[in-house]
């Protein structure tokens, strides 16, 4: 089965026998946090604004290997970053105000989940020793990294410490760490991914009210089922532009701008009262008022309750095992962030419109908020390879000095759906 060819025993025993050399304890002690990234199929930036959106895992993702310390000492290192952090479980972290340059600052997500447990209360004694490594290639680019690390280490510590914590309040630490910590404002779409997510189910969630199923294709119980081949894979293709988050602004002026479309027509429809969310403007609400809002505003209010009506619908194609409603959807998912979000950029846009074009391509949209670099599609499992050529030759022919930078077998992977956070 997919899910279960990531992480692979060799992966595995390297995170040990390096956690062994840095703690001199004994490689069995080793225990291991799998953290996938996860992919929105649609929902795309409305998660912040409490609408519904659907996510799976894939197969790839962030290990964290680690032993607790014995003490309050916090030793980390990493597979992708320079240097060693250090702190104690017990200082108390003030928020995050350093630069936010990633390469120096990768050690915050574990600061920010230390952060986050003791806000809420969380008595952690004892530290860890722990190497933190990311699937080569796919850190940075918009496949919620920085959700995946910030649950790892919050798993990390609650295990260490033998605190048990639901899945419901890690969703909530992740958002402290976040939104408190990291100064993003971003909703709870990416960490609720991680730790809800069931392999061979599309996880709907509820921003608003917090609820969510698992909802089964009646094609993705493995590879096989009734005789019939697996369905699809899941492409990612790199566009080589990285940037994290956090150090675009473009995200957290999205969401100020979905708060001010919604306060514009709450007022119009005489709920000023109400926290200015779209989720709290009834969609009659918006088709009286929407002329009030200026051409800005408008689009992104478009984008939201037209997404909305999206994943209502994809969820109930993707229910019925119908790939292509499903695709379809998808990539107009994909056009209303282009025209309507107006995130993405030139590079961005293009190899969209390459992947919507590439074959056995059932659909596509950037990954993410799609200020970074990768975009996702749902590709007929049997044409995923000559969709992978397709793309990687047409995307080298517009944009030859990004693609050369990319190495080419990391330029589109065929992934697989994968499971929730773990620990093994
Ligand atoms: C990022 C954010 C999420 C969500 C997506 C866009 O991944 O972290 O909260 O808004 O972008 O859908």
């Amino acid at each position: 089965m997919g899910a279960m060819s990531w992480p692979s025993e060799s992966e595995l025993n390297v995170i040990r026998t390096k956690v062994a050399e840095m703690s001199g304890k004994d490689s069995k002690e080793v225990r291991i946090v799998v953290s996938p990234y996860r992919i929105c199929p649609l929902g795309a930036h409305i998660d912040h604004q409490g609408g519904i959106v659907s996510a799976m895992t894939i197969n790839k993702g962030i290990l964290l290997g680690f032993v607790p310390s014995d003490d309050s000492q916090v030793l980390l290192q990493s597979g992708q970053f320079k240097g060693e952090v250090r702190f104690r479980v017990d200082e108390w972290l003030p928020r995050n105000t350093s630069s936010t340059k990633e390469e120096c600052n990768w050690g915050n997500y574990a600061r920010g989940a230390l952060y986050a447990l003791q806000k809420r209360g969380n008595h952690i004694k004892q530290g860890i020793v722990g190497f933190v490594c990311g699937t080569e290639g796919l850190d940075s680019s918009g496949l919620s990294s920085s959700a995946a690390v910030g649950v790892a280490y919050l798993l990390a510590f609650e295990s260490a410490n033998k605190l048990i914590i639901s899945s419901a309040e890690n969703i909530e630490y992740d958002r402290l760490i976040e939104n408190e910590y990291l100064g993003l404002k971003n909703g709870i779409l990416d960490q609720s991914a991680i730790l809800l997510s069931s392999y061979g189910c599309l996880t709907c969630m509820n921003c608003k009210t917090k609820e969510h199923r698992l909802v089964r294709s009646p094609d993705l119980n493995g590879n096989h089922i009734n005789g019939r081949k697996k369905q699809f894979s899941i492409l990612l293709a790199f566009s080589g532009l990285k940037q994290a988050l956090i150090t675009n602004p473009g995200y957290n002026s999205r969401v100020a701008e979905c708060r001010e479309a919604a306060r514009v027509l709450l007022q119009a429809s005489g709920n000023e009262g109400l926290e200015p969310l779209l989720s709290n403007v009834e969609p009659e609400a918006y088709e009286e008022h929407k002329c009030k809002l200026d051409p800005n505003l408008a689009k992104r209010a478009e984008h939201y309750f037209s997404e909305n009506k999206r994943v209502v619908k994809g969820v109930e194609a993707w229910a019925r095992g119908n790939m292509e409603d499903f695709g379809k959807l998808i990539s107009a998912s994909g056009l209303s962030s282009i025209q309507n979000y107006e995130s993405g950029c030139e590079p961005l846009i293009q190899l969209y419109e390459i992947l919507v074009k590439a074959p056995g391509v059932y659909g596509a949209r950037f990954s993410g908020a799609g200020f970074r670099g990768c975009c996702i599609a749902f590709v007929d499992a049997d044409r995923a390879l000559d969709a992978a050529l397709f793309i990687w030759r047409e995307y080298s022919k517009l944009q030859p000095k990004l693609a050369s930078q990319i190495d080419d077998e990391s330029m589109v992977h065929i992934c697989d759906a994968g499971d929730c956070a773990r620990i093994i």
